[in-house]
């Protein structure tokens, strides 16, 4: 079955990202701005999400497709009750051999532990600036950077792998890159800066205030001397780089100034269950009603297939060449990151 499948794949498709809650406790200002995702903002019911059930069999599914890499992301993924019980199934199936999760990190601190022993082994954590001031206004919740901290720890001492992600946007946070850089070059955890991008429609997103990669990099390489590094898999989203006088890494994720549309090997699955197969896309894949009316797995799977062999997404390299966009996008909180 899997030969089969992987047969009809030009693209392979390695790294599937699935939602597990649009909830999150951070308000960040690029992402669930808090005058949009207010008190009275519908967020998934119950019933809405895919059941821990329904994502197994999908995984299951997916691994046939050559997916080794389960990204859990949210909004919050933290917030998903029971995720580890979630995680220690995941990492029961054939062919999965990388379990992560893209967290705000605070509520590591109560479960880092539980979550590495169920089988996660990687977490990529958000944190937008080092300084209080700063990272109280960019999380939209006034929450300082102890407890984000805390919960770096926590995953350290559990024995999780780190990254830490900030996003980069002018006017908010440009002023803590050489901070970020100095703090985690010294814990030696890879700090990988992200390109603001327009994801979603509510951003008020604007070329002016993307700072780039080349910016980044020069920044840094001034007070401290990097050098390239090649990609660490095929498809990594981040151009790597490392200190010359230290062993610590930083990356650049630059989706806006340098696209990587051609080899993406990346498929979402949205808490309720749709399936995109871009991060810019404006609709989704209904998985979940196959899944709930019954269809087989065969069926499923050659509706996978069409997707995937049908897919010619590169929404990237169109923003750089300035093609209008016709539809709404989906939110980043919807579609996980
Ligand atoms: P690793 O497995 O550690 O390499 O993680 P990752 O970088 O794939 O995952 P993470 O969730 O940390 O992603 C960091 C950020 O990169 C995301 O939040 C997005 O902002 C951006 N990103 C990830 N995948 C894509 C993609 O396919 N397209 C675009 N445009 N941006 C992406
Ligand atoms: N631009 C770039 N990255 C974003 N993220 C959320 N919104 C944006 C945006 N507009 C990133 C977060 C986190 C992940 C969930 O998505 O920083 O790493
Ligand atoms: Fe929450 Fe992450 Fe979005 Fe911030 S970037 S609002 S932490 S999902
Ligand atoms: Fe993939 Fe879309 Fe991101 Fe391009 S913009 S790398 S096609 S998810």
């Amino acid at each position: 079955m899997k030969n089969y499948v992987l047969d009809q794949l030009e693209r392979p498709m390695k790294d599937l990202r699935i939602s597990v809650i649009d909830q999150c406790n951070f308000r960040c200002t690029y992402c669930m701005p808090a005058e949009v995702f207010g008190e009275d903002y519908r967020f998934m019911h119950g019933d809405e999400l895919l059941s821990f059930d329904e994502i197994v069999r999908l995984v299951e599914i997916f691994a046939q497709f050559g997916v080794e890499k389960i990204r859990l992301t949210g909004g919050e993924p933290l917030m998903r009750k029971n995720l580890d019980e979630l995680i220690y199934r995941l990492n029961q199936i054939d062919g999965i051999k990388d379990i992560a999760v893209t967290t705000n990190a605070v509520f590591l601190v109560r479960q880092a532990k539980k979550l590495k022993a169920a089988g996660l082994t990687r977490v990529n954590i958000s944190l937008d600036a080092i300084e209080d001031e700063v990272f109280q206004i960019t999380n939209g919740r006034g929450v300082k950077t102890k407890p984000v901290l805390k919960g770096i720890e926590a995953a350290r001492e559990a024995g999780l792998e780190i990254k830490i992600n900030m996003v980069v946007k002018k006017g908010m946070n440009e002023s803590q890159i050489l901070p970020m850089a100095r703090y985690f070059k010294e814990t030696g955890d890879t700090l990988r800066f992200i390109e603001f991008m327009d994801v979603g429609n509510h951003n008020g997103w604007n070329m002016d205030e993307v700072v780039s990669k080349k910016e980044i990099i020069e920044e840094i390489n001034e007070e401290m001397s990097l050098e390239p590094l090649d990609a660490n898999y095929y498809g990594e989203v981040a151009s790597r780089y490392r200190y010359a006088d230290s062993d610590s890494e930083i990356g650049v994720i630059s989706s806006v100034t340098d696209a990587f549309c051609s080899s993406c090997t990346r498929v979402r699955l949205s808490a309720d269950g749709k399936l995109f197969t871009c991060l810019f896309a404006s609709s989704g894949y209904d998985i979940r009603e196959m899944v709930r009316s019954g269809q087989s797995d065969e069926s499923i799977t050659s509706q996978l297939i069409k997707i995937w062999t049908g897919r010619d997404d590169q929404y990237s390299v169109e923003r750089a060449q300035k093609k209008p966009l016709k539809q709404k996008k989906i939110e980043m909180s919807y579609i996980g990151g």
